[in-house]
């Protein structure tokens, strides 16, 4: 055979007679022989770890599949059971520790700035200067996003999680209204109860009560009380008599729940509230994907409604990072699956399905319901009264190590005996330890 002549291997021309062995690892030398390598066509390859393993989850994680494989992508899902994504945390820092981390990972808040820090995040700015994210997102959410000036996560959107959800059907057979203050939910949640229904849908995770807390400290103390005391984690909002009555009023939803609380996930507690076991809930507006995935539908099976006394908009963005890889497949994967999730048509499409609002601020509201529309005109009204709040539930807010320590103590006040007093003690030794 003379060079030039066209091998039966597709990507490889014929060596030089002096270079006629050859073998995959001997590429390099190859290469020096004067060999033309046409290299095959990147395969954009994503292995996605996530928690959206819910009914309604699982549709609107399955949308951003069939967009990324409609484009062209490999999608290897890594799914962890487990709402709030504690489980899904300890996955991935054993993955990472074991030098294997999925290259594409749903993480948030503070938690996006740590791991950049670490150098393990792939830098997105190259897709965030094509598509204009400056412009398309908000200051509040490029601001998590971003790290010493470079995006290392691309935002998917925005839940609120100060939402109470009621089923309507059951408060009427109880004759009781929607209630605006706690006096007023404390008022219904007996009348509920002397009813034979159970008047708060719970599930007992640490998560799950960390976001009754927050929902009540912004309740009763407002958007400035809430920062002072949950990002600021100033010691005297912490043991303040308004934070005394925060815990009061959380013993006393620990009576609005039922036996089988204990170790519930939230979407066993959307059924309680679909079915008409129990009356409301107090949960992100995820919960609105998880009952219009059941064919619910919002202003008749359901109402999404403000949590007494509220004051305030509490935020928590979705969003994914990308762990560094030297594989080129993977590379592109990150490249294309960071283009596909703040593009307008997949942004339409997932947050219908999530519950959740847009990240980017120039969408079209012809598609969201009456609850999405609430959130965007809350949101707005929320930024221009400086009341918008992060979510220390949903680690929006302090980093680990603090979220943990919120969530310890607030779980062992909820299932123990303790009194308020003792609580906020132990609270604001434990936040300052954990700082
Ligand atoms: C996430 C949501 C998720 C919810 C329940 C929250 O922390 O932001 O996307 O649906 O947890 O799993």
């Amino acid at each position: 055979m003379v060079m030039g002549e066209t091998s039966k291997m597709p990507n490889l021309r014929k060596p030089a007679a002096a270079c006629s062995v050859l073998s995959m690892t001997a590429l390099a030398t190859v290469l020096g022989c004067g060999l033309t390598v046409t290299p095959a066509k990147a395969e954009p390859t994503v292995e996605v770890l996530h928690y959206w393993t819910s009914g309604g989850e699982s549709k609107a994680a399955g949308a951003l599949r069939q967009d990324f494989e409609a484009a062209g992508g490999k999608w290897i899902d890594a799914p962890v059971a487990g709402g709030g994504g504690d489980a899904a945390s300890t996955v991935l820092r054993s993955r990472v520790l074991a030098g294997d981390p999925p290259n594409a990972v749903q993480l948030k808040g503070p938690n996006i700035k740590e791991w950049a820090a670490q150098g393990k995040l792939a830098p997105l700015d190259e897709v965030a200067k094509a598509e204009n994210w400056d412009a398309i997102l908000p200051a509040m959410i490029r601001d998590v996003v971003t790290y010493k000036g470079h995006y290392y996560a691309v935002p998917v959107n925005i839940h609120r999680v100060n939402w109470l959800w009621v089923n309507p059907q059951v408060m009427q057979k109880a004759g009781v209204a929607i209630p605006k203050t706690w006096d007023e939910f404390n008022a219904a949640a007996e009348k509920l109860k002397a009813a034979g229904i159970v008047p708060l849908a719970h599930g007992g995770q640490p998560w799950q009560e960390a976001g009754l807390f927050e929902g009540i400290v912004l309740g009763m103390g407002g958007a400035d009380f809430y920062k002072k005391a949950l990002v600021e984690l100033d010691p005297k909002a912490l043991t303040s008599d308004t934070m005394v009555k925060v815990f009061d009023q959380l013993r006393k939803m620990r009576g609005y729940v039922d036996e089988g609380f204990a170790g519930r996930e939230w979407n066993r507690a959307a059924a309680m509230l679909m079915n008409g076991q129990a009356a409301m809930q107090i949960m992100g507006d995820w919960e609105k994907g998880e009952l219009t995935a059941a064919g619910k539908v919002p202003g008749k099976d359901f109402v999404c409604a403000n949590l007494p006394g509220q004051s305030g908009y509490t935020v928590n963005a979705d969003s994914f990072v990308m762990f560094t890889s030297a594989n080129a497949d993977r590379g592109a994967g990150q490249k294309l699956l960071a283009k596909l999730i703040l593009g307008k048509k997949f942004q339409e499409t997932f947050n219908v399905l999530k519950g959740s609002i847009p990240a980017r601020q120039d969408m079209a509201r012809d598609s969201f319901d009456e609850c999405a529309v609430k959130s965007m005109d809350d949101l707005k009204a929320a930024v221009d009264s400086n009341s918008v709040v992060p979510s220390m539930a949903h680690e929006m807010a302090v980093p680990g190590a603090v979220r943990g320590a919120f969530l310890d103590v607030v779980t062992a006040y909820f299932n123990s005996g303790m009194t308020s007093q003792d609580a906020v003690k132990r609270l604001a030794e434990a936040v300052d330890l954990a700082k």
